[in-house]
C-alpha cells in the first residue's frame, strides 16, 4: 500500500481498536482489498456511510489520495467523529478525508458531485434508505459497496434486490465481512 509512514502508524493504531466492541471496523484484509479496488478503478470521489474511528476511511482515503481524489465520510456519533477527525489529522490526510457529523440520510444528499463509489457500513436497518439516496448519485461505471453481506443474514434480501437491479452487475467479494460490489452499468 502506498501511503505515508505517518498514515501507516495511525492505521496500525486503529487496527488495535478492533478489540473495542464499539469500533466495529472492517478487518485488515478487507481494508486492503477495498484500497486495491478503489485504486484500480481510478476512483476520485467516494463517500463512506459509517466512519466509526476511521480505520476503513484511512484505507479508502489512501487510494483516493493516489488518484488525486477525495473521500467524504459520515458518522452520527460525535465521539467517533471527533476521534476519527483527530486520526485523519495525525495521519496527514485531513485534506483528502472530509468528515461529516450527522445522520447519513440527511448529510449524504448535501454532498455535491457524482460519486465513483459509496461504501455502506452503518445501521443495517436503514440500508434501503441509504441505497435510495446513494444509487442515483453514483456515476455510470461507478460502484456501490455494501459491507457485512456474509456476516449479517438480515442483508440477504437487500443483496437479492441488488442482483435484480436492471442497470447493474453485482457480486460478492469474499473477503473480511463480505463486500457486495454493485457496478452501475455505463450508459
Ligand atoms: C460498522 S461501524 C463503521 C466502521 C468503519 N466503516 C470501519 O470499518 O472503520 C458503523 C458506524 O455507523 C454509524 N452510524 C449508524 N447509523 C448511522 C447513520 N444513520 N448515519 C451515519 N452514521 C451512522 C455508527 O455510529 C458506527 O460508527
Amino acid at each position: 500500500m502506498k501511503t505515508s509512514a505517518t498514515a501507516r502508524v495511525v492505521m496500525r493504531e486503529l487496527h488495535r481498536l478492533r478489540i473495542r466492541e464499539d469500533a466495529l471496523q472492517i478487518p485488515k484484509a478487507e481494508a486492503e482489498a477495498l484500497y486495491d479496488l478503489v485504486l484500480r478503478r481510478k476512483c476520485k470521489l467516494g463517500v463512506e456511510v459509517g466512519t466509526s474511528y476511521g480505520y476503513s476511511a484511512l484505507h479508502l482515503g489512501a487510494a483516493l489520495e493516489q488518484n488525486g481524489g477525495i473521500l467524504h465520510t459520515i458518522d452520527i456519533k460525535k465521539e467517533k467523529f471527533d476521534a476519527a477527525r483527530k486520526s485523519f489529522e495525525k495521519a496527514g490526510m485531513s485534506d483528502v478525508i472530509v468528515s461529516h457529523l450527522g445522520d447519513a440520510r440527511r448529510v449524504l444528499p448535501a454532498i455535491p458531485g457524482e460519486f465513483d463509489f459509496v461504501f455502506l457500513d452503518a445501521d443495517k436497518k436503514q440500508i434501503e434508505q441509504y441505497f435510495d439516496l446513494a444509487w442515483p448519485r453514483i456515476k455510470p461505471g461507478g460502484m456501490l459497496l455494501t459491507d457485512n453481506v456474509t456476516t449479517h443474514p438480515e442483508l440477504v434480501p437487500f443483496v437479492q434486490f441488488l442482483h435484480r437491479l436492471p442497470n447493474a452487475t453485482s457480486g460478492t467479494l469474499q473477503v473480511g465481512n463480505g463486500v457486495e460490489v454493485t457496478y452501475k452499468k455505463a450508459k
